[in-house]
């Protein structure tokens, strides 16, 4: 199929060059010229495990392009997915500036039949949005266009992974036809019927659930599934204070929890909670959806609030260990809002270390991927080669990204590097008793 991509960003990228291994012709295209040149020579905007291999091969098979021409990049395809950026305004609301005015400019200038699809994160009703504006626009020729929603739910750090491995796949349809056309874009991934390029030879899963629904239920199940897992996230992260206040221990807490197949043990993992641009940005969006359309959404305002405290938590941890932060020189290990990516946006990291820069602190850190992007918004910190540098002469370290790299630390080395060898783990990546016998103080969350 010949298949066209707006927006070339974390979504929007993966789309691409998966779609184009899967057997496509796809084209990516964005307004940002420096984004689009460094695409076209194969260099990557953003580090994400496979994608790098992924685009380069497309792009030599000659299945892959990018332009910064929206009417060239949409002439030839059937389908085209809008994956343009809706971040958040101001009270919260999503600024769909950006999906009305691709859509309007598909509409002026589109030939022939074409499927929109919106895959880009969007309050509920955004597809009638789209089919008025492309009946506006459209040279009254609203025939020639269906539209459908197709959320996506790519983490980062395993989207590639989770392109070709998904729980399910959701299209939301008003006919027919649209639904034919993504079924069939999908059926590799929906029938497993591909070379996996993450894991060579998978095993067969059975296939993938491929869920069809109307456009305002697909809008839905994207707000209301990121939302149940932020809030999975702050209710173990609640437990976890209780945890320590009676003596319990959280890990083996959620344990017990998880293995209720009613419940799961997926996020439930306690620490310095939630980032990055999804979760943060989509609960306060599903809050003000709820408040336009008369819906007190009260719960996840909580969800929110406890997430927000987990900052307190470890600063907190850190003082009541550390006396006075003034003056104090604190390793911060890690900056990505999770591990695998180099995207710091809305990570726990930037508030832990503007807390500490306040007080006076010191503050020296490293991460394996996401120091050239915090460089460009950190100042006075002491950016560093490896982890034994960040934490040579240190009062104490705050872990904030679970790394591999950081998991596999050699103790003895940090014992030795640090002034005092005190550090806060605020995602439960050691084990307590092991720290403690090595003679490092030792404060995980919920412990
Ligand atoms: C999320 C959704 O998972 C994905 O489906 C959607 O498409 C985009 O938003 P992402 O933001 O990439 O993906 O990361 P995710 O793995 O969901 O983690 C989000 C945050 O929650 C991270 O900061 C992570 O550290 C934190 N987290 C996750 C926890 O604190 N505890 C957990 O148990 C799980």
């Amino acid at each position: 199929m010949e298949v066209c991509v707006i927006g070339v960003g974390y979504v929007g990228l993966v789309t691409t060059a998966c779609f184009a291994y899967t057997g496509n012709t796809v084209t990516g295209v964005d307004d940002d010229g420096e984004k689009i040149k460094l695409l076209q020579q194969g260099k990557l905007p953003i580090y994400e495990p496979f994608l790098d291999e992924l685009v380069t091969q497309a792009i030599d098979q000659g299945r892959l392009r990018f332009t910064g021409d929206l009417e060239e990049g949409i002439r030839r395809c059937q389908v085209v997915f809008i994956c343009v950026g809706t971040p958040p305004l101001e009270h919260g609301d999503a600024d769909l500036s950006s999906v009305e005015s691709v859509t309007r400019r598909i509409g002026e200038v589109a030939e022939g039949r074409k499927l929109i699809v919106e895959k880009s994160t969007v309050p509920v009703q955004t597809g009638f949005w789209i089919e008025k504006t492309l009946r506006l626009y459209g040279r009254g020729e609203m025939d020639r266009f269906d539209v459908a929603s197709n959320p996506e739910f790519l983490r980062e750090g395993s989207a590639v992974e989770d392109f070709f491995h998904p729980d399910r796949i959701v299209v939301g349809v008003e006919k027919p036809e649209a639904e034919q056309l993504l079924r069939s874009l999908y059926d590799p991934v929906i029938r497993g019927t591909f070379q996996c390029p993450v894991h060579g030879a998978c095993p067969r899963r059975g296939e993938v659930p491929f869920v069809v629904t109307d456009m305002v239920s697909a809008e839905l199940i994207k707000h209301a599934s990121n939302s149940f897992l932020a809030m999975k996230i702050s209710y173990i992260n609640l437990i976890a204070d209780l945890c320590e206040r009676v003596g319990a221990d959280v890990s083996m807490v959620a344990e017990g929890m998880g293995l209720d197949r009613r419940i799961g043990r997926a996020f439930l993992d306690a620490g310095i909670g939630f980032g990055g641009f999804c979760f943060p940005k989509d609960l306060q969006a599903f809050v003000r959806i709820g408040e336009i359309h008369g819906c007190d959404l009260g719960l996840l305002r909580e969800v929110e609030r406890i997430n927000k405290e987990r900052i307190d938590v470890v600063h907190r941890k850190l003082k009541d260990h550390l006396w006075n932060i003034r003056g104090k020189i604190i390793a911060v290990l890690g900056l990505a809002f999770k591990p695998n990516t180099d995207d710091i946006r809305f990570a726990p990291s930037l508030e832990v270390i503007q807390r500490l820069l306040k007080e006076g602190a010191r503050v020296r850190t490293y991460d394996p991927k996401a120091m050239p992007k915090a460089r460009k918004v950190l100042e006075s910190v002491e950016f560093c080669g490896d982890p034994y540098e960040a934490l040579d002469g240190a009062d104490a370290a705050v872990i904030v990204t679970e790394w591999e790299e950081f998991k596999r630390l050699d103790l003895g080395r940090v014992k030795q590097h640090m002034r005092r060898p005190l550090i806060i783990d605020g995602r439960n990546i050691f084990d307590r008793k092991l720290m403690e016998s090595l003679g490092i103080e030792y404060r995980g969350i919920g412990h």
